[in-house]
């Protein structure tokens, strides 16, 4: 695969199922109800996905205000076309032209080197978790 033969697309729509399908191969324990899937990139203030034959192979997405703070979640890249430079053009797109808006994101292990190469730095932070009943 080219580099050139990624389509990015910035907003939605991002198809529901297309989404879950993504997030289930890069092990995302996200709920697949299309509602969820939905809302999660309709109340992001910017969504960034990445298409290769049609087919959706990474997203992006920044909750914020949209002028101080936003928080970075859910980028994924599907393994078939992990390190091929995808994560990063989609992260670019999404923090680059922001002025002062000051980005946080919750990473994984597997997310960490990427963010690093991205100038993000180790702050503190204190998470709250949902409770699962
Ligand atoms: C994290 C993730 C989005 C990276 O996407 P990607 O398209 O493979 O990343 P890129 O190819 O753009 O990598 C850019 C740089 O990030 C760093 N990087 C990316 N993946 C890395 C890894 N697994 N280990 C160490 N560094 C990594 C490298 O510096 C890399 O540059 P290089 O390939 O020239 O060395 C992808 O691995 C993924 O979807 N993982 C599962 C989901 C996840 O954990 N998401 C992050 C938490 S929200």
């Amino acid at each position: 695969m080219l580099a050139t033969d990624v389509i990015y697309q910035e907003g939605p729509p991002v198809e529901p199922a297309a989404l879950g399908r993504l997030f289930a191969a890069v092990g995302f324990k996200r709920s697949q109800d299309p509602a969820h899937l939905l809302a999660m990139v309709e109340g992001a203030r910017w969504v960034v996905s990445a298409w290769v034959g049609g087919e959706l192979v990474g997203f992006a997405r920044a909750i914020s205000d949209g002028v101080s703070n936003a928080y970075v979640s859910t980028v994924a890249v599907h393994p078939e076309h992990q390190r091929r430079g995808i994560g990063r053009a989609l992260m670019l797109r999404i923090v680059e032209g922001r002025g002062d808006v000051k980005f946080v994101v919750h990473t994984s292990p597997a997310g960490e080197g990427l963010y690093r190469s991205l100038g993000f730095v180790d702050a503190s932070a204190m998470l709250v978790l949902p409770r699962r009943s």
